[in-house]
């Protein structure tokens, strides 16, 4: 049995329906058993290995005097050679990136729209190692992989942070709760719960994020998506200039034309729609892809596409809304006729051969080849 394809215990029980009903946003849930058979994607080294990779975003925690000090990746094999036994922690975002069975992993969350997913993380820490006590802007499933992790969680309004700390940890962390979590048990936190993860033994835990933007950000984003698409026709005008006391006064006459002007930018729900596909589905600013090393003439990547399975690559992100797809940042034409095809691609992140490709279809899988977004095996 796949040890990560168990949708009756993932909620301790509960149906998706009544998860969402009771929990999520709401309350934090501890499930026990959650994945049964799991004990982790990666070894230690494993991860400690991948942090040390070019492009990979992984930090280090290590506590000294009482305090927590901060380390950003890059890193190198020796900046973990001369660490204590004990506590410190490295966290190693966007394991979905580098490890396919980090995306099996996160299927088993389908449940959750693919457009609030953030990413998974894992961290590995030696007995004693955490980030201290904290609350993020993400709901997270917190999976416990090896070793066994203590998290204490609260619900408390205060949300002061040290000041000056290279990391957000609470001023005044009171406990409300606290559980010590083994391989396969999960934690459920929504956003803004208080919580402190310490390791009991030598542990990894895969946090599976969904982000929360905040309307500020959405907002800002909004504008700048619109920057790039509004038109506004004509120039200044004024032909009818009068003359004013005051040279340095910006006259009523100006401010009456430029602002009927700009009142005339109009958007939509459909502009909407759009800039949330390319917004959410935008790589992080430090994901490339790597094109094909031979690449196919698209005579053959026709061939293979009615012979083999169609696979998104690991960065990938796509999204979709009525008839356009978000691919990575990018919409296609609303026109393509193909929308229940791509809409596959998208929910499964694979498609099976294509007995007979529309020329459309094909030209655009084609594209996608060549930037590297997908591969057919
Ligand atoms: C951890 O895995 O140590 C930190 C995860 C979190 O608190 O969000
Ligand atoms: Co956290």
């Amino acid at each position: 049995m796949n040890p990560m394809n168990n949708l009756s215990t993932l909620l301790g029980g509960l149906s998706v329906h009544d998860f969402l009903r009771d929990y999520w946003q709401k309350k934090p849930l501890l499930i026990r058993a959650a994945l049964p058979d799991f004990s982790g994607l990666l070894t230690p080294k494993q991860a400690i290995e991948l942090a040390c990779t070019e492009d990979v975003q992984a930090r280090l925690v290590i506590q000294r005097d009482g305090g927590f000090e901060l380390e950003q990746s890059p890193f190198k094999a020796r900046d973990f050679k001369g660490l204590s036994k004990t506590h410190w922690s490295v966290l190693v975002q966007g394991l979905n990136h580098h490890l396919s069975t980090a995306t099996e992993l996160l299927k088993q969350f389908d449940f959750i729209p693919h457009a609030r997913l953030d990413d998974l993380m894992v961290s590995y820490a030696p007995k004693g190692g955490g980030v201290g006590p904290h609350f993020d802007a993400y709901d997270v499933f917190l999976l416990q992989g090896m070793g066994h992790r203590r998290w204490q969680i609260s619900t408390q309004a205060d949300h002061t942070l040290i000041e000056g700390a290279p990391l957000r940890i609470l001023k005044n962390f009171k406990i409300e709760q606290e559980w010590v979590l083994g391989p396969g048990d999960m934690l459920y936190l929504p956003p803004h719960c208080a919580h402190n993860g310490i390791a009991e033994d030598e542990c990894m835990t895969y946090s599976i994020g969904f982000r929360t933007p905040a309307y500020q950000e959405l907002a800002e984003q909004f504008l700048v998506y619109l920057q790039d698409r509004i038109c506004v026709e004509g120039m200044y005008a004024d032909p009818e200039l009068k003359t004013q006391v005051h040279p340095s006064e910006i006259s009523k006459d100006m401010l009456n034309q430029v602002a009927s002007t700009i009142n005339q930018v109009r958007w939509d729900k459909e502009d909407i729609a759009n800039f949330l596909g390319c917004y959410l589905s935008e790589p992080k600013p430090h994901i490339f892809f790597d094109a094909p090393e031979e690449v196919l003439s698209l005579k053959k990547f026709k061939k293979s596409l009615q012979e083999k399975q169609l696979v998104l690559d690991l960065k990938s992100q796509m999204l979709c809304h009525e008839h356009t797809i978000y691919m990575n940042g990018e919409a296609t034409d609303s026109a393509l006729p193909d929308y229940n095809l791509l809409r596959e691609l998208a929910d499964n992140r694979q498609l099976n051969s294509l007995k007979s490709p529309s020329d459309e279809l094909v030209a655009l899988f084609y594209e996608w080849y060549q930037e590297g977004y997908l591969s057919l095996c």
